[in-house]
């Protein structure tokens, strides 16, 4: 199919014609549901530019940034659903599959959450209860609307042990099947997800099928595991995404891509990585396409986009959900990490809210 698609971008008329007469969406229907992470300005209607391009071409919705923690929940007893109220009515106004993002995360979370007035850590029943009356409030807000969630986001190390967050410290290894029992209990409607990057890679892999195979034992309520997917033009080899498919397919689980782009900018010695503590100093050396991205990396990344796609498209039925982490280029958080002020190009929508050459490729991939 690849093949295919590749001769057909060169006729670019063709191409142009084809893609304007579709739409992501549309082109995969019969596959998966597309979807896109919304950032503040999309949610409240101030980029109706961003807006227009989401209603055309997605039929799902993630919150970028507005549920997560410090967000709908900065203080003790203070709950902020301004914003998330609007990105509900946003999916709900367009018939999207919408998505929450992210009940229990080691980053993002206020420090007051595990403490007490004093200061000094909290006890594992006292952090459990704030934990339920957190799940409770959020996810019971948007019961029956919100479809899926993702209740416990990058638990893992790189080496498949579990990370050493508070979450783990102060409750244990339980505290991940906790969230999924309150999710299940504040909605048993809702789709529920373990989601974290990097669990295409063996070893983390591992652990990821390890911890899902012991929580389906246990009867947790988990449906879905997240693979987040923020790649690079050369890693991680394809064939450890089409195996991690395969993996948690057989757990009895589906599988969503949550947070799909490609990074094209170079990273020096990082490993692919999308650990947010990452900063690295800014040179311009590393910051190469200012003025506009070489035809031949935009082809490069129009391939990559294909190739993922066609592995999604074969795991149709296992793979329900393939979403971008952002709208344009201009959106995506690539442009300030690992470092800041950088020109990114990682998504199908130009910075003039164009597709480009990959979105085309990714249409022509369903071969309809
Ligand atoms: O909104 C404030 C703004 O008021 C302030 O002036 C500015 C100054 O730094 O910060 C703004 O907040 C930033 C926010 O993005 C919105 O742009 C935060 O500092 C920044 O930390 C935050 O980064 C987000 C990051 O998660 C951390 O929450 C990225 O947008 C978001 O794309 C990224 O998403 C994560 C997923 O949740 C989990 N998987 C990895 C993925 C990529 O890192």
């Amino acid at each position: 199919m690849r093949t295919v698609a590749l001769v057909v971008v060169f006729l670019a008329g063709v191409t142009t014609a084809a893609a304007a007469q579709s739409a992501l969406k549309d082109a995969y229907k019969a596959d998966f549901v597309i979807g896109a992470a919304l950032n503040e300005a999309q949610i409240t209607g101030q980029d109706a530019r961003g807006d227009a391009i989401v209603e055309a071409q997605f039929n799902s919705i993630s919150p970028e940034n507005c549920l997560k923690w410090e967000r709908v929940h900065p203080q003790p007893h203070r709950y902020d659903f301004s914003i998330p109220d609007q990105y509900v009515a946003f999916g709900e106004k367009n018939r999207m599959f919408v998505v929450g993002h992210t009940l229990v995360w080691h980053n993002q979370t206020p420090d007051w959450v595990f403490r007490d007035g004093k200061g000094k850590l909290l006890g594992r029943k006292a952090l459990l209860k704030r934990l339920r009356n957190h799940i409770y409030t959020v996810v019971g807000r948007y019961k029956g609307r919100i479809k899926s969630w993702d209740v416990v986001n990058e638990a893992l190390n790189e080496d498949g042990s579990l990370r050493q967050s508070l979450w783990l410290k102060i409750i244990g290894e339980s505290y991940i099947a906790k969230a999924f029992r309150y999710a299940h209990e504040a909605d048993p409607t809702a789709e529920l997800t373990y989601n974290d990057y990097n669990i295409e890679n063996e070893v983390k892999r591992a652990g990821a099928v390890a911890l899902i195979k012991k929580l389906k034992a246990e009867g947790v309520p988990i449906t879905t595991v997240g693979i987040q997917g923020h790649y690079t033009l050369d890693s991680p080899d394809l064939k450890l995404l089409d195996e991690g498919i395969d993996a948690y397919s057989k757990l009895g689980v589906k599988v969503a891509i949550t947070e799909l782009d490609v990074d094209v900018l170079p990273r020096k010695n990082l490993p692919v990585t999308a650990d947010i503590a990452v900063n690295l100093a800014q040179d311009p050396a590393l910051n190469p396409y200012v003025n506009g991205l070489p035809d031949a990396v935009q082809q490069q990344l129009a391939e990559r986009y294909a190739a993922i796609f066609e592995i999604c498209l074969k795991h149709r039925g296992t793979v329900d959900r393939v979403t971008l982490w952002g709208v344009t280029d201009a959106d995506s958080w690539h442009n300030g990490w690992p470092i800041r002020g950088r020109t990114a190009y990682s998504l199908l929508f130009n910075r003039a809210g164009k597709p480009k050459p990959a979105y085309d490729m990714v249409i022509q991939e369903t071969g309809r």
